[in-house]
């Protein structure tokens, strides 16, 4: 089953409705800067790569049809980037997109609007292919980590559906098969969202992808039966000292690969890396509705008044990672000094 995480067709961007698996797949077209604002927000489309690339389409739709001169399409751009900014907190490939499109339109000095809006969508599809050569790229590296017959445990989705092609995490099980290698996949399910369960091992089933969903408790215990050599997670922001952002959950795997003394990987793409935020602490943590604890699947599974505390990210520390896997190479205990390098 070919699924397309993000599309632009025609003079539409096509989103696959992530909240309807696994149980149906259907797309929703975005025609308006305010659905593709929602559709993040609701996560519709989500992962830090799918998310930058459709806020990247957003900017587009934000003066597609606007009537007026370059000066006034560039001032209803920017108060639309600043609108579309406010959609997630955490990733910050939203930012990084938004910053790119504004950019365009800051360095466009034509009168013809047409040409402008041009401009912009160029970019967007720019921005849109290079995520399907980065994640290619990520995976290559990651595949030099592993070998034949592995376990690799990953958690959340860092696949296909939070990408445009490949994955991060998930790109080296893809180009591993197709290079007639096996790996056996373990994914957490990953509360409370589910994304390890509804769409990480959605994907890689249908992919024919050798893929074991476990809960999220019993990922020790697969560590511990010697089932995994190594873990691979993707992130939503890298600060400047290597302190990483994923899906809530991450550091407890960290912590568990540190002491059954299992490599940690984190597939990055370079536009996930934050070199302004000097360490993992200035990282904003999204907190979500706590019904997303309280009905995981619509059900209440606890008194509905009960507290709740919901943040949808963790961070984990430098010190437990192994390797950041970039489209540029592996860097290996990753500081600050080496992530700056990689941008020289
Ligand atoms: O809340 P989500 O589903 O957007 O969180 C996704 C993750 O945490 C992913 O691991 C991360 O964005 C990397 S996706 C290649």
């Amino acid at each position: 089953m070919e699924l397309n995480t993000i599309e632009w067709k025609g003079n539409k961007l096509v989103l696959l409705d992530q909240t309807a698996l696994p149980n149906k797949v259907s797309y929703i077209d975005m025609t308006t800067v305010e659905e593709v604002w929602q559709a993040i927000h609701s996560m519709i489309v989500r992962g830090a790569p799918a998310i930058g690339v459709t806020a990247a389409y957003g900017a587009y739709i934000a003066v597609q049809y606007f009537d007026g001169s370059v000066e006034e399409a560039k001032y209803e751009l920017k108060k639309q980037l600043d609108y579309l900014a406010t959609s997630r907190p955490t990733a910050v490939n939203l930012f990084w997109a938004l910053e790119r499109m504004g950019k365009v339109a800051e360095l466009f000095s034509g009168n013809d609007l047409v040409e402008f809006q041009e401009r912009l969508l160029n970019e967007a599809i720019v921005i849109h292919m290079e995520d399907i050569k980065i994640n290619r790229n990520i995976g290559e590296h990651l595949l030099t980590l592993l070998e034949d017959g592995q376990g690799v445990l990953t958690h959340c989705n860092a696949g296909a559906l939070a990408t445009t092609k490949y994955g991060t995490a998930t790109s080296p099980f893809y180009l591993a098969k197709e290079k007639g290698m096996s790996l056996k996949v373990f994914a957490d399910e990953t509360r409370p969202r589910f994304q390890g369960a509804m769409l990480t091992s959605f994907e890689l089933y249908h992919a024919g992808i050798d893929v074991t969903l476990i809960t999220d408790n019993m990922a020790a215990t697969v560590m511990s039966q010697n089932k995994v050599q190594a873990v691979i997670v993707g992130c939503d922001r890298v600060a400047a000292n290597g302190d990483v952002a994923n899906k809530i959950g991450t550091l407890g795997v960290a912590i568990l690969a540190k002491h059954y003394g299992i490599p940690f990987y984190v597939a990055t793409p370079t536009p996930t890396i934050d070199l302004n935020c000097a360490t993992g602490t200035g990282i904003p943590i999204e907190e979500r509705s706590k019904d997303e604890v309280l009905k995981p699947t619509g059900q209440y599974i606890a008194p509905p008044e009960v507290k709740v505390y919901n943040p949808a990210f963790d961070v984990t520390p430098a010190h437990l990672i192994t390797a950041i896997v970039t489209e540029k190479g592996i860097i290996h205990s990753p500081n600050e000094e080496k992530l700056r390098a990689v941008f020289k």
